[in-house]
């Protein structure tokens, strides 16, 4: 390598994303809120899971949940959303906790207390100009209708979400356009636990059951956005599934194959929402693997309501192969095989950006329906340092991260590609869902909380955090590559 000092080329901007782009970042509400049982909240299916989606649930809430207090923004919403709107957000991602206003999912009446909380983060975001856009459902079905119903396993579920999204609409309809339906709907096959409430340990449930809770939700979510458009609000519907390239780990064709099967298990949840009814493929499963679903008149006729937009979560690909040899790798969720071209985070997901261009042009193609890119980013471990007596952390690797998949997204767009918007996942350090971690990290703010539950919950800015207020600021023209 030469010694002399290279001069680097100024960049080329690169051009703007349109005007009508919506910037911002998503949460959960049990990742966050805390205050797990105040105001008359009712216990959720996460408050008996500390250790994760792989751990039994527990009698009742343990000490060691650290989603009972999270990181509390149930208190700290202003303080957080002033942040936020400090980097230029024009749209944040948040759920409403279904147990806040049905403390156990089953009652007549909502509960005051917890719809009011939901109005003053909405003045908040008011405030701001900030677009609210809402999960419905995200991991967090009333412990109650978990225990007591098995989850969407029961076809009553339909009838308690419909009520409840009848409060939502009647309640914030005037001030929340932009609804999700269910978060990661298609995980229920693989958590179905934390995706659909279900009690009934997965190794003893039966494949019927399983489609059968999975047919409930799609139900419940075409209901949802019937009731959405008759509302003559302007409502517009999302659903909302784990976006996740397959690539075939070899050209041999059974590999190929493989990776069709396994994208159908996937796909068919926005087919549903996009088409309004089941795919061939899918009812060819159901008949050769001896599933046998109630599947009523009045659910197909309800299916026919079909979303306005498709948002999803991307954080990697996976590669397939026919050989049941080879290993499962870690992964969101869905696991896959390790794909040898690729990087990996310190939680073994496999990172690959222009996996988010691919998704996004597979998706455009199949629904020609607009997308929504609702969770991205990159789970790490962040060290607070001082910088100028300044506390921060120097998260370059997730500036690095960000920026490639920002990039990719770029590209789709130049590709015709209608994309809505773009929310980072957790634009503020959170609990992770797979392994109730706080040490794995994807903010642009440092909260001051630790996996034994210690810390003061200060908020710091990162560096991300102004690299995202740039990226924001200039519609995407200081990103780099
Ligand atoms: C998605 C979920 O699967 O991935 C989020 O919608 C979750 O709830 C996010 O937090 C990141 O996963 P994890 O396991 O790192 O928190």
């Amino acid at each position: 390598m030469s010694t002399e000092t290279a001069v680097a080329p100024a960049a080329t901007p690169r051009p703007r994303f349109p005007e009508s782009f919506l910037w911002g970042g998503a949460t959960a509400a049990n990742q966050v809120e805390g205050a797990y049982d105040v105001d008359g909240k009712g216990l959720s299916i996460q408050d008996v899971m500390p250790r994760g989606i792989f751990a039994a649930p527990t009698d009742g809430p343990t000490p060691d949940n650290l989603k009972l207090e999270a990181i509390d923004f149930y208190h700290r919403y202003a303080q957080d959303i002033a942040l936020f709107a400090e980097m230029g957000f024009s749209v944040f991602r948040f759920s409403i906790a279904w147990s806040r206003i049905f403390p156990n999912g089953d009652e007549e009446e909502p509960n005051e207390a917890g719809l009011a909380f939901y109005d003053r983060v909405l003045d908040e975001l008011e405030r701001y100009g900030i677009t609210p856009l809402v999960t419905i459902s995200h991991y967090e079905t009333p412990l109650h209708l978990a225990r007591a119903y098995d989850g969407w396993v029961s076809r009553e579920l339909i009838g308690f979400y419909e009520r409840y999204v009848r409060v939502l609409f009647a309640r914030y309809g005037h001030r929340v356009k932009h609804w999700l339906t269910f978060n990661e709907i298609n995980s229920v096959l693989h958590v179905p636990l934390m995706s659909g409430g279900i009690m009934t340990p997965r190794e003893e449930l039966s494949p019927t059951a399983l489609y059968q809770a999975a047919h409930h939700e799609l139900v419940a979510s075409a209901l949802a956005t019937k009731i959405a458009h008759e509302t003559g609000l302007g409502l517009q519907v999302g659903c909302m599934v784990i976006a996740m390239p397959i690539y075939p780990l070899t050209p041999d064709p059974a590999d190929v194959l493989a990776v069709m099967h396994a994208d159908h298990a996937n796909l068919m949840f926005s087919d549903v929402h996009t088409r309004g009814v089941y795919p061939g493929y899918a009812l060819r499963h159901f008949r050769e693997h001896g599933i046998e679903l109630d599947i009523t008149d009045e659910d197909r006729e309800l299916l026919r309501h079909t979303v306005d937009f498709v948002s999803f979560s991307y954080y990697m690909s996976q590669c397939e192969s026919a050989d049941p040899a080879a290993a499962p790798g870690p992964g969101n969720l869905i696991g896959g095989t390790t794909n040898p071209h690729l990087p990996a985070s310190e939680w073994g997901w496999q990172i690959d950006p222009v996996g988010l261009r691919i998704v996004l042009n597979q998706f455009w193609d199949r629904w020609g329906k607009p997308l929504f890119i609702v969770e991205n980013g990159l789970g790490a471990k962040d060290e607070l340092v001082e910088v100028d007596g300044v506390p921060t952390v120097v998260d370059d690797y997730r500036i690095a991260y960000l920026n490639d998949h920002l990039v990719q997204v770029a590209e789709a767009i130049q590709d015709g590609v209608q994309v809505l918007g773009y929310t980072t996942w957790g634009p503020i350090d959170l609990v992770s869902a797979s392994t109730a971690q706080l040490s794995k990290r994807y903010g642009f703010i440092y909260v001051d909380r630790h996996d034994d539950g210690s810390g003061t919950l200060t908020r710091y800015r990162k560096k991300s955090f102004g690299w995202y207020a740039d990226v924001i600021a200039t519609r995407g023209a200081s990103l780099r590559g």
